[in-house]
């Protein structure tokens, strides 16, 4: 297959509107950051649950550099932000290659003949672009993750999608919160859900459940270092309307406001103080860069915002090996049903998936993603089938077929489209061609 590069030359620039919100949303958390020891103090908070620590505790020099460039710089700077978040998801987008090996700073100055070097050196789409294609063809396309083509998105373009590791990565988690049920869960509700992510990184989860429920109260909870680059993120992109929780503001999970609100992690308490609910928490390769008493503080919290109605999604690696802690092992003190999620639909490089509830009944609500092919007729030797929100022509000739087997639509002679309609014209036309028709 050929997929040709995503470049430079192809991202859209941002606009100057959305250049002046980011600049003020930036100041805002910049005041978040230094106001931090003051706030703690005043409200008689741990520092030790506050302050960033575990992986997080400023001994990442490369992650306060990034901090420091994204809070000050200019319009260039942040017209390139995917270029500084390498320590997100660990890999290196400017030279799409894992960060461990191509070891650059994330302020890195980008060389001038960029594009150039991608093209000859990065011509061939890597193993990530493979799992992308076999792991988003059994999905419905309103669920693919399509990062915005802007601020240094590259890559090889798929079907539409710009698509490179973080791309993947990000595919995954949806394609485990589809194939777990959980977003099911979440259209069945009947109203916008309420859905609080903690340690968001760059913002692209939220950016895709955003794009699937565009009226979703959605709260990032994060260290203000890191709301920077997730805050950043979200409002250049222009999808979302993006608002800082800053001290005595009203707050609120209200699905009527339909936004996303940024809360630094030591404004955690401001929570529960007003008894706020949340449908789903989410939290993934984070708990495991934590501390002990963080991890308490976090799932005994979560416990509370879930109540008997709501679900913790989490998706974490046993870190111990790495001198830090398994989450899981903390976390179900506070949350006493869980549920291991064993996904088809994602390679799961990155931990193991648990939903946590407080009581049974809520695991019992999730139903794994189980849809009936269904039979609508038959053409030419065809038959035409629905099956999980695509419509098939599947040749009688095959015999039959498992729709739920990763592949099935590679198939010889197997069509697929979104309507009945392009299904049965593909089936004329290459009956025509066959010469079955007049
Ligand atoms: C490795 S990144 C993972 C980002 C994203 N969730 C993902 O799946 O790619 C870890 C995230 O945890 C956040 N984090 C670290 N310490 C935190 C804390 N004490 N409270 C909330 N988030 C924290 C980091 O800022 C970062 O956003």
């Amino acid at each position: 297959m050929t997929c040709p590069n995503v470049l430079l030359a192809d991202n859209r620039d941002i606009s100057q509107h959305a250049f002046n919100r980011g600049v003020e949303l930036r100041r805002k958390i910049a005041h978040a950051v230094e106001n931090r020891g003051t706030y703690v103090t005043e409200h008689r908070l741990d520092p030790l649950f506050c302050l960033p620590r575990g992986n997080w505790d400023g001994a990442q020099n490369d992650f306060s550099s990034a901090y420091e460039y994204m809070r000050d710089g200019d319009y260039d700077a942040l017209n390139r932000l995917r270029f500084r978040v390498q320590f997100f998801s660990g890999y290196d987008l400017m030279w799409l290659t894992p960060g461990a090996e191509s070891r650059r700073s994330s302020i890195a100055p980008i060389p001038p003949n960029h594009d150039q070097w991608i093209k000859t050196q990065r011509a061939e789409p890597d193993s990530w672009v493979e799992l992308w294609l076999k792991f988003t063809r059994p999905i419905p396309t309103a669920l693919r993750f399509s990062p915005p083509v802007m601020l240094g998105e590259i890559g090889w373009r798929v079907d539409g999608v710009c698509v490179n590791h973080d791309t993947y990565a990000y595919q995954e988690r949806i394609n485990i919160l589809y194939e777990s049920g959980i977003i099911d869960w979440l259209h069945r509700l009947g109203r916008p859900p309420r859905i609080l992510e903690i340690g968001g990184g760059y913002g692209a989860v939220a950016f895709a459940l955003r794009r699937i429920f565009p009226s979703a109260s959605y709260m990032i909870c994060d260290l203000p270092e890191s709301l920077i680059f997730s805050g950043l993120y979200l409002t250049l992109c222009e999808q979302d309307q993006v608002h800082l929780v800053e001290p005595d503001a009203s707050i609120s999970a209200d699905p009527s406001r339909g936004d996303v609100a940024l809360l630094p992690n030591y404004m955690l308490h401001l929570l529960l103080d007003r008894d706020l609910a949340f449908d789903l928490v989410i939290n993934t390769l984070s708990m495991s860069e934590m501390t002990e008493l963080q991890v308490h503080a976090y799932a005994e919290a979560i416990g509370r915002l879930i109540g008997r109605t709501g679900l913790f999604f989490e998706q974490n690696q046993d870190n111990t090996n790495l001198g830090l802690l398994d989450c899981k092992d903390h976390i179900r003190h506070h949350l006493p049903w869980s549920c291991r999620l064993e996904p088809q639909l994602a390679v799961n490089t990155e931990g193991s998936t648990d939903l946590w509830a407080n009581v049974e009944p809520q695991l019992n609500l999730i139903q794994l993603h189980n849809p009936v092919p269904k039979l609508l007729g038959s053409i030419d030797s065809y038959n035409i089938v629905d099956y999980d929100g695509f419509i098939y022509g599947l040749p009688q000739a095959l015999g039959p077929i498992d729709l739920a087997q990763v592949g099935a639509e590679d198939l010889k002679g197997v069509i697929r489209h979104d309507s009945r309609e392009k299904v049965e014209a593909e089936i004329r036309a290459g009956n025509q061609r066959w010469g079955l028709r007049r």
